[in-house]
């Protein structure tokens, strides 16, 4: 279920991006929240990477700023085409995360920001599958994504957001077991670190 800001969120891209700066107060702001995955992530300009689901580029425009090899991928033509104008650096795939047009061991790092919990759960073992292909060996995958808080004051706050603009999907993910579902994809577990009372989480693995 979700309403009808769903969808203005995904027609106006001002509206997804105020919805998302407010949400990224509990993080201490929206600049804190898009730069999340790139924590304690050793760079390597020449490194290969990929944001997965990349939507207008949110995400892809930090990535720019350190990699000079970067590639945005996402199944919405006018999200691809936002992130064309929003982010010209970098090159863009439109395609579907679970069956990705990439030759194996390609990306030396793929970060998804934001993104899996719009996935059906087998949908959601198929892009890891997609992911665990793709990656070199030892490349890393970051997912920064809704969790099951910790702290009960976040669930009022995390549960009014999901009702207002996620679907089914979202409510899934905070019971599904990701750091299982990697290692089961042959992912390695680097770190799980929570925000928001528990409720954002950033996940590192990184494929042995
Ligand atoms: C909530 S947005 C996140 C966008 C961006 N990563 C960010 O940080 O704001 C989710 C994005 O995932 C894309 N998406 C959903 N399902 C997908 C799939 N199966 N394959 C590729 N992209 C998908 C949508 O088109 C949308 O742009």
């Amino acid at each position: 279920m979700a309403t009808i800001l769903r969808d203005w969120s995904y027609r106006y891209q001002w509206f997804y991006d105020t919805i998302s700066a407010l949400a990224a107060l509990s993080v201490g702001g929206d600049k804190r929240f898009r730069q999340l995955f790139l924590k304690d992530l050793p760079i390597n300009p020449e490194a290969k990477a990929l944001d997965l689901c990349c939507g207008a580029g949110q995400a892809t425009q930090e990535l720019v700023k350190h990699f000079t090899n970067v590639t945005g991928l996402d199944a919405s033509p006018i999200a691809i085409q936002r992130a064309k104008q929003n982010v010209p650096q970098a090159n863009y795939v439109e395609a579907f995360a679970e069956k990705m047009p990439f030759s194996d061991r390609s990306f030396d790092l793929v970060i998804t920001n934001t993104a899996m919990h719009e996935m059906e759960s087998e949908q959601l073992q198929q892009i890891i599958q997609e992911v665990h292909r793709i990656l070199t060996p030892e490349g890393q995958f970051i997912i920064v994504d809704f969790h099951r808080p910790t702290n009960p004051l976040f669930w009022l706050p995390i549960s009014t957001f999901l009702w207002l603009f996620e679907t089914e999907t979202a409510w899934q993910l905070l019971k599904t077991d990701l750091p299982q579902l990697l290692s089961k994809s042959g992912l390695k577990i680097e770190s799980c670190q929570l925000y928001a009372g528990g409720s954002l989480q950033v996940l590192r693995s990184r494929k042995s």
